[in-house]
């Protein structure tokens, strides 16, 4: 992984505006007994809201004879919920009152089936849920149940509930895989990547984060089969990664695309196997077949959520030569648009596909939090994301701090604060950035994202994996006030060298677990970067993955003007970049912040 951002002075601070969309969840378990025995029921009615709007996910239970044909009715208890659009059954609403009945294609519901409908809402004032139902008209407000058929446990711990959440007994009513959710983490169980598991099983107290799901990384031609002659991947292949996705029951996978023609321009470490002119090939030997596979129909309720293209389309911003240490390989990748039509590809492509969910990498704050850097990456991104066939509707969101070490939040050093009369934004740690954490930083990107044109429901994704910063050192306050570095050297959480340092960082810990829905406008904490994988070789080490050796990873290494002339920070006797690096995972676990038990 590279990163880095370009100098720049203070500027002015770009406006960004207050209230970001969120999702909350607001759910009920309503069991439903009808007044006779044929059209005995249960419902559950389940809603992720934001400002102003939801979407609500509705399961019928048939516990009683078999239906032919439904229409399943309830009553809004605010004067201000509307239905705005709905699916799988013919919605409408009068006044507070809702039918939905039943399309052609899910109106018979056998004794014990189960079908899915849902809708996007909107409200104001307050969004609370219905707490009574009918079914063809028998009013079912919560009667008597029959403990035998009823749901007993709440959908958010069963595997049962809701459209996308049982692979094995895929639901009748929705088209395949879809509706999309507007958050696919929520509520949902991830996948374990038994690869990663095993070798991180291999660490002393590996085992207490092993169970965690983390990236699985397409990064060449040769992973979407699996192959075993590489350091990074196991014999695994995608097929075989969604096969074990379906046998864990997961809900969602995460799988990362990277590989684009001239990938990584400004680092080397990451160099990718295909050269700055092989789009084609990108297009007919990458993404094509991993379309193929994804598209398959086996897979079709299983939330397929894609990462795609880490640290490539702001490389085009900040590492071209017109910037101060850019190189040629950046000018020859946004020259010839393999990035940009690259990432297009991929994004109408598997886009395409009903229960993809596409993320695009966004940097992080140490890296775009400039005014320089803010905007004109968010202009890229929205240029990819209508290139080669692509539109807006096919990306679900964005991730930063993929494979960095930022720190969520730093509670002691904010942008805002400052010692005797200076704005802290003058340290040398912060260096007039308008962000010093990643938190702060994704939630105003996404505005920035939605003023580019991006869905305003778009939701981001932090990478957690590596920016826990925890053990011995972590401040507890802030540092002293006899000047503006004192005070950020002395509270920051963040305890690199300097920002622009990015492979295999000393002193770093785990960060937050995965996590759905943590904080407004973020749809998840998630692990991308396995942790244990190193970020590049600390010597040179030759290989025929096509990775180069980069001084960043060398710890000897005295920096140059993108880390402002300072020492790389990185571990020793690291392998090269995706090998299995076990000092780095036990290092990882005794500085985790949260830490582990
Ligand atoms: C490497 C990939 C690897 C990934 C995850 C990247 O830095 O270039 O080969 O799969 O990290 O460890």
């Amino acid at each position: 992984m590279n990163l880095w951002r370009k100098l720049s002075g203070p500027r002015r601070a770009v406006a960004l505006a207050g209230a970001s969309a969120l999702v909350a969840g607001g759910l009920v378990t309503i069991p439903v007994t009808a007044a006779h025995a044929a059209t005995q029921c249960s419902v559950t009615y389940s809603a992720n809201q934001w400002q102003g709007g939801f979407t609500a996910n509705i399961t019928i239970r048939n516990v009683g004879d078999a239906l032919n044909g439904w229409t399943l009715g309830f009553t809004f208890p605010d004067a201000n919920q509307r239905v705005v659009q709905g699916w799988s059954a013919r919605w409408t609403q009068s006044g507070r009152n809702v039918t939905a009945q039943n399309e052609s294609y899910n109106g018979s519901l056998a004794s014990g089936g189960s079908t899915s409908i849902g809708f996007n809402g909107s409200w104001s004032g307050s969004n609370p849920s219905p707490t009574s139902f009918t079914i063809n008209g028998v009013a079912c407000n919560g009667g008597t149940t029959n403990p035998t058929t009823s749901p007993t446990t709440n959908p958010t711990t069963s595997p049962t509930a809701g459209p996308t959440t049982s692979p094995t007994t895929p639901p009748t009513s929705n088209p395949p895989g879809g509706p999309r959710v507007d958050n696919p983490y929520l509520n949902a169980r991830g996948y374990v990547n038994p690869e990663w598991k095993s070798k991180a099983e291999t660490v002393a107290g590996g085992n207490r984060i092993s169970n965690t799901p983390t990236g699985v990384w397409l990064d060449r031609i040769a992973a979407i089969e699996g192959t075993d002659d590489s350091q990074s991947n196991g014999p695994m292949g995608l097929r075989d990664h969604l096969d074990e996705a379906l046998r864990q029951n997961a809900q969602y996978i995460q799988v990362v695309i990277y590989n684009l023609p001239g990938r990584d321009c400004a680092a080397l470490a990451s160099n990718g196997e295909l050269k700055a002119d092989e789009l084609p090939k990108y297009k007919a030997q990458y993404i094509d077949p991993i379309a193929a596979i994804q598209g398959d129909a086996k897979y079709r309720n299983l939330r397929i959520i894609n990462i795609i293209e880490i640290d490539s389309l702001p490389n085009l911003v900040t590492n071209t030569t017109n910037n101060p240490g850019g190189t040629a390989m950046c000018d020859t990748m946004k020259a010839n648009g393999g990035y940009v039509q690259g990432v297009g590809y991929a994004l109408a492509k598997l886009g395409a596909i009903p229960n993809v969910y596409n993320y695009i990498d966004a940097g992080h704050h140490g890296w775009l939090g400039w005014d320089s850097n803010f905007v004109p990456s968010a202009q890229v991104l929205r240029e990819a994301s209508r290139a080669s066939g692509a539109s807006a509707a096919n990306v679900h969101g964005f991730i930063v701090n993929t494979a960095n070490y930022s720190a969520l939040r730093e509670p002691y050093a904010r942008v805002t604060d400052s010692v005797n009369g200076q704005t802290v934004r003058q340290s040398k740690w912060i260096d007039w950035n308008q962000y010093n954490d990643e938190l702060s930083f994704a939630q105003a990107f996404r505005q920035e994202l939605v003023r580019q044109g991006f869905d305003s429901n778009i939701g981001m994704l932090i990478d957690t994996s590596r920016n826990g910063w925890g053990g011995s050192a972590r401040p507890t306050g802030a540092g002293p006030t006899t000047s503006v570095d004192a005070y950020v050297d002395g509270g920051r959480i963040d305890r690199r060298i300097h920002k622009g340092n990015w492979c295999n960082q000393s002193g770093a810990g785990l960060g937050e677990r995965p996590k759905a829905a943590p904080e407004p406008g973020i749809d998840a904490y998630v692990w991308i970067k396995p942790p244990g994988e190193s970020d590049g070789s600390s010597r040179e080490i030759p290989n025929n993955d096509g990775k180069g050796f980069d001084r960043m990873c060398d710890p000897t290494y005295t920096g140059n003007a993108r880390n402002g002339n300072n020492r790389s920070g990185a571990l020793p006797d690291a392998p090269i970049s995706g090998a299995w690096f076990p000092a780095q995972l036990a290092e990882l676990m005794r500085n985790a912040y949260p830490p582990l038990s």
